[in-house]
């Protein structure tokens, strides 16, 4: 079975706080690993970044628990398509605060599709993966809790 991915911007709904982001992400992440699902979620404090992998049909469990959840709105696809093979294969969904700034880049940047091959990796794919992984380069650092 193919891989897929879908990587969207959303507005937080306004007055989110902590405990309701610790209990989206329990909720998501159990969700995640019972449907295949990995990536990653990028929060400024006001829009949401996600990046979500897995087999066709897990991703298509999860996308409608997304577009009808009201802790956001505004729901805006950047890219999505098929990928050779996970960039997060551990996290049922990692999480991570990062600068407005950092987050309008990688919404900016031309997205044009996943990692190959044969095609090469988009620019809004390569600051997603920069801004996950820091300038240190690692792979896969210790998840940051969003909320408390
Ligand atoms: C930004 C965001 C990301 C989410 N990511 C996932 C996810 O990866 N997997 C999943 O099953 N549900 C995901 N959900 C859905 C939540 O787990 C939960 O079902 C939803 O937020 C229901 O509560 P609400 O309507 O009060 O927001 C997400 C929701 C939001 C707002």
């Amino acid at each position: 079975m193919s891989l897929h991915a879908i990587v969207y911007v959303s507005d937080a709904r306004d007055l989110l706080r902590p405990a309701d982001l610790d209990r989206l992400l329990a909720d998501a992440t159990a969700f995640n690993r019972v449907a295949g699902v990995t990536g990653v979620l990028m929060f400024d404090g006001r829009r949401f970044l996600q990046f979500l992998e897995g087999p066709d049909d897990g991703i298509a469990s999860v996308y409608p628990r997304i577009a009808n959840a009201r802790s956001h709105s505004g729901l805006h696809l950047l890219c999505e398509g098929t990928i050779a093979r996970r960039a997060f294969p551990r996290w049922t969904m990692g999480t991570r605060q990062i600068d407005a700034e950092v987050l309008s880049q990688i919404i900016d940047s031309p997205w044009s599709g996943f990692a190959g091959p044969p095609a090469p990796a988009s620019d809004g794919f390569m600051r997603l993966l920069q801004a996950w992984t820091g300038a240190d380069g690692e792979l896969e650092p210790p998840a940051v809790a969003l909320g408390s």
